[in-house]
């Protein structure tokens, strides 16, 4: 499966995505396009021998569809991706491109919840866990229909820092296992089995067991 992967900063979900495919893996990143051009996934996309495509302006659908059809993409992952994916190109991918958020849709998602943000609303909620969640895309932020999620705790004491760290661990699981399933399913498809716990989280919990 050829993936086109979005980036609008450091990439560590790239990098992520990149380092589970290895030579013999059913889906191979071709394209990486970031709508900044200093985001720092590029230069990693780069050392890889990946295509990466700068857009000039992420809300014209032209150039968008131009790179994608042009690298005959099949699925399209926004990993860090912080702009709206223009109507017409969700709708000519439609059912092929996710998006991974850093909390537990649908609670803290939609216009202007990304990065830090999300966290500091988490915190401020008072919620005992946060997680990841990977969705397909339509036209409105964070709202498609979920595919994946993976839970983390909130801790005693959490910064939005930390929190974001812990949250990123389960991204970096989360996100190549769905696209691991969707280039075996050749669509991306709801994951079959919950995700195994971070070998951290299992001991964490085992000493939080009465
Ligand atoms: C990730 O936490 C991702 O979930 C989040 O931006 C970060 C990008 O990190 N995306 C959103 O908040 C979108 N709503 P990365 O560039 O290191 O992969």
């Amino acid at each position: 499966m050829r993936v086109a992967v979005c980036i609008s900063g450091r990439g560590s979900n790239l990098k992520a995505l990149l380092d589970a495919l290895d030579a013999g893996a059913p889906a191979q990143v071709v394209l990486v396009l970031s709508d900044r051009p200093d985001a720092g996934g590029l230069a990693l996309a780069a050392e890889r021998g990946i295509a990466t495509r700068v857009l000039a302006d992420s809300a014209d659908p032209t150039a968008w569809l131009a790179a994608l059809d042009g690298a005959s993409v099949q699925l399209v992952v926004l990993a860090g991706f912080l702009r709206l994916v223009p109507a017409p190109v969700v709708e000519r991918y439609r059912g092929r491109i996710i998006n991974v958020h850093p909390a537990l849709l649908p609670a803290f998602g939609g216009a202007g919840m990304y990065g830090s943000r999300v966290h500091r609303a988490v915190l401020a909620s008072g919620a005992r866990e946060s997680g990841a969640t990977v969705h397909l895309v339509d036209e409105a932020y964070d709202r498609g229909p979920i595919l994946a999620q993976a839970r983390v705790p909130v801790e005693p004491g959490d910064t939005p820092d930390r929190l974001a760290a812990r949250v990123l661990e389960a991204e970096h699981r989360l996100l190549p296992a769905v696209v691991l399933a969707a280039a075996e399913a050749g669509r991306p498809v709801p994951l079959s089995s919950p995700l195994p716990l971070e070998p951290t989280l299992v001991k964490e919990s085992a000493c939080r067991a009465p």
